[in-house]
């Protein structure tokens, strides 16, 4: 198979990746930070290893500032949830995934209120619409570093100063984009970043971590951490307050392990991989007279997920086709995003999004592109 659904869940991972889970799973997936046993110290040891190799990824100064989650959805909800009380605003962009729209909406029920800003049709949120959507209540804003519609990159670091600014708190959505742009958690003035490992973090499903610059707020689950199991009320030192029951070892090993090898690799030369083949679909991709592009035409300002229609096809049919006719996995239809789509005006189609990866190669998107050609006629 040719898989470009990378958006959805990276396939391929690093071999270390897939033979460091295997070796937790049958030598020491004991419970982490509960016993004293040499097995558990072997999986609490991992952890600590682990969190450690997130936090200097993204330049954090404190690794008990990163909670390990199943998912980026976790992290966006325990934010949302742990810090907006009644009364409350909150400013979110139009490109916002449903893990950010949902939970708001919910809170919208309970005397919460909300601001969307707007992207143009490029899927670009202007940072100074941000700025005039603030209000005296406004406790927090949140934005999606890059689409997982159309892969345009928003400015976070712009938007990080105003809300420092503004003394407003600061949770960046980066499940498209952590582990392929490298992020700066102090530079970017970031309070929180959700992310999630089997992306481009190269990791396996089921993990995720949440960087939580600002502690004050309430967790979203409680229950065993291991510690000061005497005291009847979640503890107040972290990761344990907002690390509840036993966590995901197996998975976190893989998640290390992916770290490890884009640290090695280089998160730029992945990136400059991705945009090399991301610049060739484009180019092919512009000169096919029936198929439009949503979002930007270059490689500048995007990552590698291109959103496109196919005049009078249907996309769900389209993805289908490329599917069963030439093993090709890509993804159609709205991608839990539905205003992004209202930014790019395909509110009525949906769109089938060509996701880049890691290990794809060129001759992919040359297959994909001679497929697209012949069934766009
Ligand atoms: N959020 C993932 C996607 O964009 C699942 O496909």
């Amino acid at each position: 198979m040719v898989y470009l659904d990378n958006s959805a869940s990276s396939l391929k991972k690093p071999k270390e990746v897939y033979m460091a889970m295997l070796d937790c799973m049958k030598n020491f997936s004991a419970n982490p930070g509960r016993s004293g046993h040499r097995l558990s110290l072997m999986a609490s040891e991992k952890i600590y290893e682990c969190r450690n190799e997130i936090c200097s990824l993204f330049n954090g100064d404190d690794i008990n500032k990163f909670i390990f989650t199943q998912n980026a959805t976790e992290g966006l909800n325990m934010v949302i949830k742990g810090v907006l009380k009644k009364g409350d605003h909150v400013i979110f962009s139009q490109m916002e995934h449903n893990s950010v729209i949902r939970p708001i909406y919910t809170l919208g029920k309970k005397e919460i209120s909300s601001s969307m800003v707007k992207a143009d049709i490029f899927g670009k949120v202007n940072p100074d619409d941000i700025k005039n959507a603030i209000k005296p209540n406004t406790r927090l804003i949140v934005v999606t570093h890059a689409s997982n519609v159309s892969g345009t990159i928003n400015d976070i670091k712009e938007i990080g100063k105003i809300a420092k600014e503004n003394n407003i708190l600061f949770l960046v959505d980066a499940a498209q984009s952590g582990g392929i742009i490298p992020i700066d958690i102090k530079n970017m003035n970031i309070d929180f970043l959700a992310l999630t490992g089997h992306k481009s973090l190269l990791g396996p499903q089921g993990t995720g971590a949440l960087y939580v610059g600002y502690p004050d707020i309430l967790p979203l689950k409680e229950g065993g951490t291991g510690s000061n199991s005497k005291n009847l009320y979640q503890p107040d030192d972290l990761p344990d307050k907002f690390e509840s029951g036993t966590l995901n070892t197996v998975g976190i090993c893989g998640l290390m392990e992916g770290i490890k090898f884009i640290k090695k690799v280089g998160i730029n030369t992945i990136f400059e991989h991705e945009m090399l083949l991301t610049k060739r679909l484009l180019e092919n991709l512009s000169v096919m007279k029936n198929i439009n592009i949503h979002g930007y035409m270059s490689t500048k300002d995007r990552l590698g997920v291109v959103s496109i229609t196919i005049k009078n096809k249907d996309c769900a049919n389209m993805s289908e086709i490329l599917n069963s006719k030439y093993d090709i996995a890509t993804r159609s239809g709205y991608h839990c995003a539905y205003n992004a789509h209202c930014a790019l005006k395909t509110e009525n189609s949906g769109t089938i999004r060509i996701s880049i990866g890691a290990f794809n190669t060129l001759n992919d998107i040359n297959y994909l592109c001679t497929a697209l050609n012949e069934i766009s006629k």
